[in-house]
């Protein structure tokens, strides 16, 4: 009997990858899954081998459920977390958080108030490179930051947005490119280059019919005094792999898709470096990506469980991607740069 069970909360796509990683745990096991949808549950069980339950208190009452990870759209990521938390289950949740700052801090309250762990899945925190990069960061070897950039210019089909109900929208993906794509790629810059003090963003729907954006950029201050540039789109064919620029006073390093291709330190090493790590990315195909960077989540987050230590991505961390994405929006659409901390209920 394996020490933890999992079960999971929605049963499209990324359950699917949750439920490889689940496999290949040590510490866990999945022991069922929930869809209030009779169809989709009745499908998912052609998916997945666990069962599939359709009411709510049914699940959370499985023998030995200790933890619940939420893969529902995004923009319904609250009202299942509130019921896992209130029946005393820990959370690993999608990306992002939730998709405005009013909800994702009724779900961190909840979590707070019944004592259960959250993390939030950011599963390119753990590509080898990535971490090799944000200990050369902490560390200085790049001097004071100068900038900071995160590109993500993808490309999405037709197909990508009309075949779902809920992405693109406002309520269930809380925008577009953003908010759904960028995100993993403004997580890595913000914990590479810390807090944002300012951001003038503009955004726009400008290939597909959608409520969000499939085009946006900004400029950001951050708290420490360095820039930063981001674009984020799904508009942009054929879609490129994500990137991330670090510079500093001493130095500089490019990350690509999960790999370092650059890391100059002047003076010293100075190459153009090629490397197996990463994993591949989801430039024009959402389904290219693999679920071992899900798996190092996992593992990482059970070990919090069981040592009552601080998950890596907690929820107040993951708070601040969604905390940028609204004020890039804010901005777009006040057409001003906005100050941080900024009033969220505004729009
Ligand atoms: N980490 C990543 O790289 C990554 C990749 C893809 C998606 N995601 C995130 O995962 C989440 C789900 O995305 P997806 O691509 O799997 O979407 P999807 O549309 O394939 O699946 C969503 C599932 O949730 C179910 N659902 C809808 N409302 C529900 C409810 N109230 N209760 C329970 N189930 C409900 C749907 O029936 C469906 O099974 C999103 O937040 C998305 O941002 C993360």
């Amino acid at each position: 009997m394996k020490q933890y069970g999992i079960g999971i909360i929605g049963t499209g796509s990324i359950a699917l990858k949750h439920a490889q990683a689940i496999s290949e745990l040590k510490l866990a096991t999945l022991v069922g899954l929930y869809n209030p949808n009779s169809k989709s549950a009745e499908s998912a069980k052609n998916r997945f081998e666990e069962p599939v339950f359709t009411d709510l208190d049914e699940f959370l009452k499985i023998p030995g459920l200790d933890v619940v990870c939420i893969c529902t759209p995004s923009g319904m990521h609250l009202e299942p977390s509130l019921a896992a938390s209130k029946a005393g289950k820990h959370i690993l949740v999608e990306k992002p958080i939730e998709v405005n700052l009013e909800r994702t801090d009724q779900l961190l309250a909840s979590c707070e108030e019944n004592q259960v762990q959250l993390a939030v899945i950011f599963q390119n925190r753990f590509s080898e490179d990535y971490i090799k990069l944000k200990k050369a960061v902490a560390q200085g070897v790049f001097g004071r930051l100068l900038m900071g950039n995160a590109y993500v210019n993808w490309f999405r089909d037709d197909a990508y947005y009309g075949t779902s109900k809920w992405k693109g929208t406002l309520k269930g993906d809380g925008g577009g490119a953003l908010i759904n794509q960028g995100i993993h790629t403004i997580d890595l810059l913000l914990d590479l280059m810390g807090d944002v003090s300012a951001v003038f963003g503009q955004v726009q729907t400008a290939l597909y019919p959608i409520e969000g954006e499939d085009l946006g950029t900004a400029i950001v201050n951050f708290k420490s005094g360095a820039l930063g540039n981001i674009t984020s789109a799904t508009s942009l064919y054929p879609g490129y792999p994500e990137k991330i620029e670090v510079f500093g006073t001493e130095g500089s390093a490019i990350l690509e898709a999960g790999k370092l291709i650059s890391w100059n330190i002047k003076g010293k090493e100075s190459n153009q470096i090629i490397t197996n790590s990463g994993s591949a990315s989801g430039s024009s195909d959402p389904n290219a990506i693999g679920h071992q960077l899900h798996l190092a989540q996992w593992e990482l987050f059970l070990e919090s469980i069981k040592n009552r230590t601080k998950p890596v991505v907690d929820g107040i961390t993951a708070r601040k991607s969604v905390e940028l994405i609204r004020g890039i929006y804010l901005s777009s659409q006040r057409n001003k740069k906005i100050m941080f901390p900024f009033d969220d209920s505004l729009f």
